[in-house]
């Protein structure tokens, strides 16, 4: 199949390509490398490691914007492009629309035509502050990050209503494992025990998550891009409940030297509880999250020092 993967710079996009090439696929992958978020040192890494693969085709492009670069059809897109990360949306709104909205629009208007499957990574952050049922839970985001995503995903739905437009939407709960972005939690965390320097745990550290392994995530997203079209949306997430508390733990012990902590109070908009139903999925496509939070956080421990 001919696919576009977009945000093929990025921490989930850049896995995407490399499986769907794996796969025999022929790849377009598209990035713009923006850095409103984290540096570009990263997204340029994966991007050089797209280049072993003679199934992908690199394009720079912003997706927001023309799209003459880009070829005409595709069998499927995946939509990996975003503006990601909750905080930062309080004061980068600008960014966040363009890049969760308008570049959904742009993409579906100019390069999705009746045969194109247009699977959208949507996440967990619509359903707010707890995100702990199955996909017919009210979405009640407490982000313009959540707001935006959410607002991604109603024109995806008014595409298929007015004009038919064939997509699978994915909500993807957590992702970690190597390649996190340099931005989260767990990435932050581990570099700091590391150098022993302060990690700020924001609020009690009872908020919890059932994380994602990378390679789970990918798999799974992939799979779902050689599916014919189901109009549905599904969540992703692994099934192993973790708080902050119990991964500075882990993490600890992993490391082998202890966390330099403080206490500052909660952040507004954050997630309290994240623990995502994936029968859909599982009943679906056979999705089987079968790493564990230990094994997975000790890949990405490995891959954080082998940078070092
Ligand atoms: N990482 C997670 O834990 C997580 C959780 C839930 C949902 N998601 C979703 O998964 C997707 C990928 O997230 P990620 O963590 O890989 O983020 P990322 O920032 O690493 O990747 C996103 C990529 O999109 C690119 N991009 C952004 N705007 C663009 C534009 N206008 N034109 C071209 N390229 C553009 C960026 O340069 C970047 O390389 C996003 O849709 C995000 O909302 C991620």
């Amino acid at each position: 199949m001919k696919i576009l993967v977009t945000g093929a710079a990025g921490f989930i996009g850049s896995g995407i390509a490399r499986e769907l090439a794996k796969r025999g696929h022929e790849v377009v992958a598209a990035d713009m490398f923006l850095d409103r978020l984290y540096s570009n040192e990263p997204k340029l890494a994966n991007w050089e490691q797209l280049s072993a693969f003679a199934k992908i085709e690199k394009v720079v492009v912003d997706l927001r914007g023309e799209l003459d670069v880009l070829p005409d059809e595709f069998d499927v897109v995946v939509n990996a492009a975003a503006m990601p990360g909750l905080m930062t949306s309080w004061s980068e709104f600008d960014t966040y629309m363009t890049c969760n909205i308008k570049l959904v629009e742009n993409l579906i208007a100019h390069r999705v035509r009746e045969k194109t499957h247009f699977v959208q990574l949507s996440t967990s952050s619509v359903y707010g502050v707890t995100a702990t049922g199955d996909e017919k839970s009210e979405c009640l985001p407490t982000s313009p990050y959540g707001v935006t995503k959410l607002a991604g995903e109603e024109l995806i739905r008014a595409y298929h209503r007015t004009h038919g437009i064939q997509h699978t939407i994915l909500r993807l709960f957590s992702v970690f494992g190597p390649g996190q972005r340099p931005d989260m939690a767990y990435h932050k965390l581990i570099n700091a025990i590391v150098a022993g320097e302060q990690f700020i745990v924001f609020g009690d550290g009872l908020q919890s998550r059932t994380n994602t392994f990378v390679d789970d995530c990918v798999g799974i997203i992939s799979t779902i891009a050689e599916f014919p079209a189901t109009n549905e949306v599904f969540n992703v997430s692994g099934n192993e409940s973790v708080t902050l508390n119990d991964a500075i733990s882990v993490i600890e012990q992993e490391v082998g030297k202890s966390a330099l902590l403080k206490h500052n109070p909660a952040r507004k908009g954050d997630q309290r509880t994240t623990s995502g139903a994936t029968e859909k999925v599982r009943a679906a496509f056979g999705f089987d999250p079968a790493t564990s939070f230990n094994e997975g956080i000790r890949k990405q421990i490995e891959w954080q020092l082998s940078k070092k």
